[in-house]
């Protein structure tokens, strides 16, 4: 049976995407950013998933004002980079998994979340941006180390879903990963925000404390942060701060408590402010770091203290900026 191993959330800010496809990224004032997801690229190696589902919202690229889906499930077998004004971004072609993503909308829509199914589409910086955060940067050549199912959500026309509804599509999601038969490892990530508004009187807001705070509920209160109206994202972290909504699909397809294995916050990035999370489901990562300690040929499952413990040592390795 498939299994969501873990959910990572990470901003997508189009300028990180233009300082690694033009080379920039040893420049001090981006060295600072990326240098926050060194440990988690190591983190993923490690992992290894067999599949991403990636949550992220489309800035016009395959939508459009005419016509923008609430929810849109990736079912193709590729999804090419979009070209966003100034050419596709230089990175491979997407490969999907339309199998799962299939059975996905099928599970989904019949337990009343009304999907669209996208068969075909291009994804832009919102997804690609995340994915070399997580993956690191790879030729256009190459290849993505895993197929990936994108997600994408409306948060750029009134009105986008709430942050329960959201949620609760999460918990939706792993019902039906979990009844995929299939062995695989899967990832989900929650992309966007944190706090930012890019136009306005306001152009430029950033609030770290609004951020934290998120960050904190987001691992050990999700269910606090599912009741939070559209009107305290607008009015404390910005007009784009509502793409934080995203995360809470990433967090609802999550056990109730999970492992904190990492955490990264910087400001600026362009003008917005950076955040970044790994949360482990705890028998899944309890395992996984299990095996990667055992010796070869003596590899079972750990006991629930030294799982916990395993979290807590990966924690330690991990931590970086909070
Ligand atoms: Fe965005």
């Amino acid at each position: 049976m498939a299994r969501i191993i873990a959910g990572i959330g990470s901003s997508h800010v189009p300028a990180i995407g233009a300082a690694l496809d033009n080379n920039k990224t040893e420049e001090p004032y981006w060295k600072r950013v990326f240098s926050g997801f060194e440990k988690s690229q190591a983190w993923m190696r490690e992992i290894k998933p067999d599949v991403a589902i990636v949550v992220y919202n489309d800035h016009a690229s395959t939508f459009s004002v005419e016509m923008i889906p609430t929810f849109a499930l990736g079912c193709a077998a590729e999804f090419p980079p979009a070209d966003e004004g100034w050419g596709p971004r230089p990175v491979p072609v997407v490969q999907g998994h339309p199998a799962l993503a299939s059975h996905i909308a099928q599970s989904v829509i019949l337990d009343e979340f009304d999907l669209t199914i996208c068969n075909k589409m291009e994804v832009d910086h919102g997804m690609t941006v995340p994915m070399n955060l997580l993956f690191g940067k790879i030729d256009k050549n190459g290849h993505w180390p895993c197929p990936v199912i994108p997600l994408a959500v409306n948060v750029v026309m009134y009105p986008p879903p709430t942050g329960h509804r959201c949620y609760m599509l999460g918990k939706a999601i792993r019902k039906a990963v979990e009844s995929y038969p299939e062995d695989l490892k899967v990832v989900i990530f929650g992309t966007g925000g944190l706090s930012h508004q890019i136009s306005g009187p306001r152009a430029g807001l950033i609030n770290p404390k609004w951020d934290k705070a998120f960050l904190d509920n987001l691992s050990k209160n999700p269910k606090k942060l599912s009741k939070i109206p559209h009107v305290d994202y607008m009015r404390e972290a910005g007009a784009e701060g509502i793409e934080m909504v995203m995360w809470l699909i990433m967090r609802g397809a999550l056990d109730d408590k999970v492992d904190e294995v990492y955490r990264f916050y910087t400001v600026p990035a362009s003008n917005t402010a950076v955040g970044h999370i790994i949360l482990e489901n705890r028998w899944r990562g309890g395992k996984v770091a299990a095996r990667r300690k055992a010796p070869a040929g003596k590899r079972k499952a750990p006991a629930v203290k030294h799982k916990r413990a395993a979290a807590r040592a990966r924690s330690a390795r991990l931590s970086g900026m909070r």
